[in-house]
């Protein structure tokens, strides 16, 4: 029988349904999605990605297209919520200008910041305003317990909830090359145990819960129950999110989820340094020991020698979310070759809720 999820309180709120809509960029997660899953009662998250790629001066000053881009995608996301729900924004430690990007956001009307790829150790030092909720993501017990340590140590501030991504997520996964070679990967429920053993002492001491959210890989409302049954909170689900009306992403980027199989969705390389997943599109087979020079550069990513990378991550990424996937680079979870209709955000979440008729 279906179950009724349960609201979840977060800081001094409560979001009524335990679902965040992880953040997508480029250009996947902007304001059409995020309001649309807010109006349900979940937490809608924009991805602070690269939000400028359609501004016109984005390729000369790459910061301000994006922080403009932001504001306006944040205050539509807002008036377009009708007041329900939360918003997030995710913010990777990976980019160049996630320090800048956190400043700026310490002023803006949001609910909380997602922070991931990477470990956001100077969050709580650069987002003093105490209206935001701040969330890690991470990957194991290992890395909840040193951002909990020295987020207390610098701050005293403790992360107001975490997000668990495991192997079976889109985008840049949080498990290096290595790892995927020799197999064994860890399931998304054992890294949930390892955190809520990390978790839990904390808690005990400081008087309140840290609520867990898992993703990756979470597909149906059965999924979701199992975990909270295992102890997590809720959920933070992408994928799924993809094959919405709402969905910011061009509908080319869309229909080739839709026509992916199984044997499609594969591991990407990615100037990250970080693997990534991702369609199989001709250009990702193409990449296969190729290299494209980059032409121009945001200076998006940390880690990424404009020089030696074999692609430009932001120019591909533009690409397919802007309607020629089939020469770009198509991030998804490893169910997206489940998905096979385009809904709305209404139907998603009454299904996901265990409320469809
Ligand atoms: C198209 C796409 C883009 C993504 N972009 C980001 C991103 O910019 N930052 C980030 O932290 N995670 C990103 N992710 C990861 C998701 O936010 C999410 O945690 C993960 O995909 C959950 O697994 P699921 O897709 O199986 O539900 C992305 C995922 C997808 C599918």
């Amino acid at each position: 029988m279906a179950t009724t999820l349960k609201p979840v309180v977060l800081g001094n709120r409560t979001l009524d349904v335990p679902i965040i809509q992880g953040g997508m960029g480029i250009g996947v997660s902007l304001h059409r999605l995020s309001s649309a899953v807010m109006r349900e009662g979940g937490m809608g998250v924009i991805s602070a990605a690269q939000p400028g790629y359609r501004e016109s001066d984005f390729y000369q000053n790459s910061l301000q297209a994006n922080l403009r881009a932001l504001t306006h995608e944040i205050a539509l996301a807002k008036s377009m919520s009708e007041g329900k729900g939360m918003l997030g924004v995710n913010v990777m430690v990976a980019g160049k200008q996630h320090k800048e990007i956190w400043e700026f956001l310490n002023t803006q009307p949001i609910d909380a910041i997602i922070s991931g790829a990477g470990l956001p150790l100077d969050l709580p030092q650069i987002v003093t305003n105490p209206a935001i909720l701040l969330a890690p993501i991470v990957s194991s017990g290992k890395a909840a317990r040193l951002i909990m340590s020295v987020w207390e140590k610098r701050t005293q501030r403790l992360p107001d909830f975490i997000v668990i991504e495991g192997p079976l997520a889109g985008g840049h996964l949080g498990i290096s090359k290595e790892e995927i070679a020799k197999g064994n990967l860890p399931e998304l429920h054992e890294i949930l145990r390892d955190v809520i053993d990390v978790v839990r002492p904390v808690e005990e001491r400081i008087g309140r819960k840290i609520p867990i959210f898992c993703a990756g890989g979470v597909y149906t409302h059965q999924d979701i129950v199992d975990l909270i049954e295992q102890g997590s909170d809720g959920v933070q689900m992408a994928t799924r999110f993809i094959a919405t009306h709402e969905c910011d992403a061009h509908m080319n980027f869309k229909q080739t989820l839709l026509d992916a199989n199984q044997e499609d969705i594969v591991y990407t390389i990615s100037p990250v340094g970080l693997p990534g997943r991702g369609v199989n599109t001709p250009f990702v087979a193409a990449l296969n020991g190729e290299l494209r020079r980059a032409t121009r550069c945001v200076n998006c990513l940390t880690p990424c020698n404009p020089l030696a990378t074999p692609y430009c991550i932001t120019e591909a990424l533009i690409t397919s979310v802007s309607g020629d996937p089939q020469h770009g680079l198509v991030f998804t979870g490893s169910n997206g070759y489940r998905l096979d209709k385009i809904v709305s955000v209404h139907e998603l979440m009454d299904e996901l809720k265990g409320e469809q008729r």
